[in-house]
């Protein structure tokens, strides 16, 4: 069964200056119980959708309904089944000037939970979000990660079926960030949760989704799993080279003259060695064009690689795109 179908969608911002389609012809379903991820670069539309799944927007064209109630004309049904939380808004969807307790006990009620009941999960929620020694504390108060991790505690306080989450982990530190990695996924494989989460880290989608979403200008440019995103790329040729060196920027410079290579993707540097992942048009061409401009330099390797997904999402976003 379908979660969440959202068909053709589209959101346009207009104002006196200028009209931005932030949402062009949008399509896609999330499967119950699954973890999405949608991908995007700044501005590609992740949070417009977001606000759209979760009732806060309302599109200009095109159907969304999350298990099976529309989200305009349903909209008081899809807020009771769905939390919503947004990292990129700094928690300004809290009361500040109250507690976080008070704040969850106010939304508790806002659903309509039963005090006694409320007052259980708050303090599970809080305990394993590590706020429980916060909870009497003012939320302005809080860091922007404690913030964060109070917003994930109200979108979880009425237990609901599916999670719309905006770059939660956007401003958390590192130990808490994996601990609500874990937590999320835990959700989403034992108790059987629908995760329609947003990132810009492709660790972070990697490891968590079941299928990812790619959404550039408005559209989407892919579906599928991590694993067919990167068998897309497959012919996007990388080349590896890796030498013993200081000098990145002769290398560098050197690299980016070669007709073979289109753009240097990444490079490292790690005690006396240096490794570049390079673009190419032609493999083999290329690996040994490569090791002919660069004989001057001790090479310790030389090889083809395979594409990360970051590299395979930003082939993605900006196909085509030299040096
Ligand atoms: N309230 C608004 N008024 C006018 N234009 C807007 C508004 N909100 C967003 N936009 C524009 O709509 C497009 C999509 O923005 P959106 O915030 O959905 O992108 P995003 O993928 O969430 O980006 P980011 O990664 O920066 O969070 C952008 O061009 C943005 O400038
Ligand atoms: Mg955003």
């Amino acid at each position: 069964m379908d979660a969440i179908k959202v068909k053709n969608v589209v959101k346009i911002y207009k104002s006196k200056r200028k009209t931005v389609k932030a949402l062009n012809g949008v399509s896609f379903h999330v499967r119950k119980g699954e973890f999405f991820a949608l991908l995007g670069p700044n501005g590609a539309g992740k949070t417009t959708l977001t606000k759209i799944l979760a009732t806060i927007l309302l599109p200009d064209g095109g159907e969304v309904t999350i298990m099976g109630y529309d989200v305009v004309s349903q909209a008081d049904k899809v807020r009771r089944i769905i939390g919503w939380c947004e990292g990129e808004n700094g928690g300004r969807s809290l009361y500040w000037r109250l507690s976080g307790i008070d704040n969850l006990k106010l939304f508790a009620a806002l659903y309509g939970l039963n005090p006694r009941d409320a007052e259980k999960r708050i303090w599970a929620l809080l305990k394993f979000l590590d706020l429980d020694h916060a909870a009497y504390k003012l939320v302005k108060s809080y860091s922007l990660g404690m913030k964060i991790k109070l917003m994930l505690a109200r979108a979880l306080i009425h237990d609901p079926e599916v999670l719309l989450l905006d770059e939660p982990t956007l401003g958390l530190d590192v130990e808490s960030t994996i601990k609500i990695r874990r937590f999320l996924k835990t959700l989403c494989n034992e108790v059987d949760k629908t995760i329609f989460f947003t990132s810009h880290n492709m660790h972070e989608v990697e490891a968590l989704a079941d299928r990812i979403a790619v959404i550039n200008k408005g559209k989407i440019i892919f579906i599928g799993t991590p694993d067919e995103l990167k068998r897309r790329v497959e012919k996007f040729k990388i080349v590896e080279v890796t030498l013993l060196s200081n000098d990145a920027e002769e290398i560098k410079s050197k690299l980016m003259k070669m007709p073979v290579v289109r753009k240097i993707l990444s490079f490292q540097r790690r005690e006396n060695t240096l490794r570049f992942r390079v673009l190419v048009d032609n493999l083999y061409e290329a690996i040994s064009d490569i090791a002919l401009a660069l004989k001057g330099y001790k090479i310790e390797r030389i090889e083809r690689a395979l594409p990360s997904l970051e590299e395979a999402f930003l082939r993605l976003v900006f196909q085509g795109e030299a040096k």
